[in-house]
């Protein structure tokens, strides 16, 4: 029981990989809650989760702001303080080339895997830093360190989360916190499916499978690890 007495919250945590990760850190004995838009499948994770431990869940669009005031509200009721954030959340937007790229989807992916990470980590650090060992962990992506045609608004702004996670690991590091940012890799999800409708999903790892690495930086393990990227595909046990 590694996350024994941790309270976590993960942003995304109704399905893919943030529900895994949920899952993991429940199992690990964390007291954990999950906020996404769509109730109905919040509730059906948790409903799943809650067989392992206990689980909350919220109704948050990370970039609405009155949304992200009650997540904080909750949190802090409930525990007055958090340990893990795992911001995971994020939208796919459409691949495509620049010269074709619709504006308003570019406005809203930015919106969505940057600004959302914004207001959401900056409401949530006062009941961080309350915390003896807090550890945000952002989801980021390949293409997040090395941009690639066709990848658009998501590459620019999992560009942007890796300047928050530097950001961040930089001002906070006297303050025992640790912000690192890990790639998930190719991951059986739904939003690898939409970014590759050609490929069989069975040849890729599932969400389980790349837990190891969310479970390592949420424990103390990970303690005075800060401002790195890990590659979830190197902690897959073998
Ligand atoms: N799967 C991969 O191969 C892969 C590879 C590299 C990186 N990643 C990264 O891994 C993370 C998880 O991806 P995934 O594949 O598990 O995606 P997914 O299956 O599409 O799940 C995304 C989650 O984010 C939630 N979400 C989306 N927009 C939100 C918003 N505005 N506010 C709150 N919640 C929101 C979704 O729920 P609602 O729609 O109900 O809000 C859902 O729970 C993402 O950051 C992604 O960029 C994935």
């Amino acid at each position: 029981m590694k996350l024994k007495s941790k309270t976590a919250l993960i942003t995304g945590g109704s399905k893919g990989i943030g529900r895994s990760v949920a899952e993991a850190y429940v199992k690990d004995g964390a007291s954990v809650i999950i906020c996404a838009r769509s109730e109905s499948a919040l509730n059906s994770a948790k409903d799943e989760i809650s067989r392992f431990g206990e689980v909350d869940s919220i109704q948050c669009d990370i970039v609405n702001k009155q949304d992200v005031k009650n997540l904080t509200n909750f949190v802090s009721q409930k525990w007055g303080k958090l340990d893990i954030l795992v911001n995971n959340a994020s939208i796919l937007g459409v691949r495509s080339t620049i010269i074709d790229y619709p504006e308003d989807v570019w406005a809203d992916v930015i919106n969505v895997n940057l600004n959302g990470q914004f207001y959401l980590t900056k409401a949530l650090l006062p009941l961080l830093l309350k915390s003896e060992q807090p550890s945000i962990i952002n989801v980021n992506s390949a293409v997040g360190y090395v941009g690639k045609a066709t990848w658009g608004a998501y590459s620019a702004s999992k560009f942007g989360m890796e300047a928050l996670n530097q950001i961040l690991a930089d001002e906070l590091q006297t303050h025992n916190f640790r912000v690192n940012s890990v790639n998930p890799g190719a991951t059986r999800t739904k939003m690898r499916a939409e970014a590759y409708p050609d490929e069989d999903p069975q040849t890729l790892p599932t969400p389980d499978d790349i837990s190891p690495v969310f479970l390592y930086l949420a424990s103390d393990e990970s303690q005075g690890v800060t401002g790195k990227v890990f590659e979830a595909r190197d902690w897959i046990r073998k």
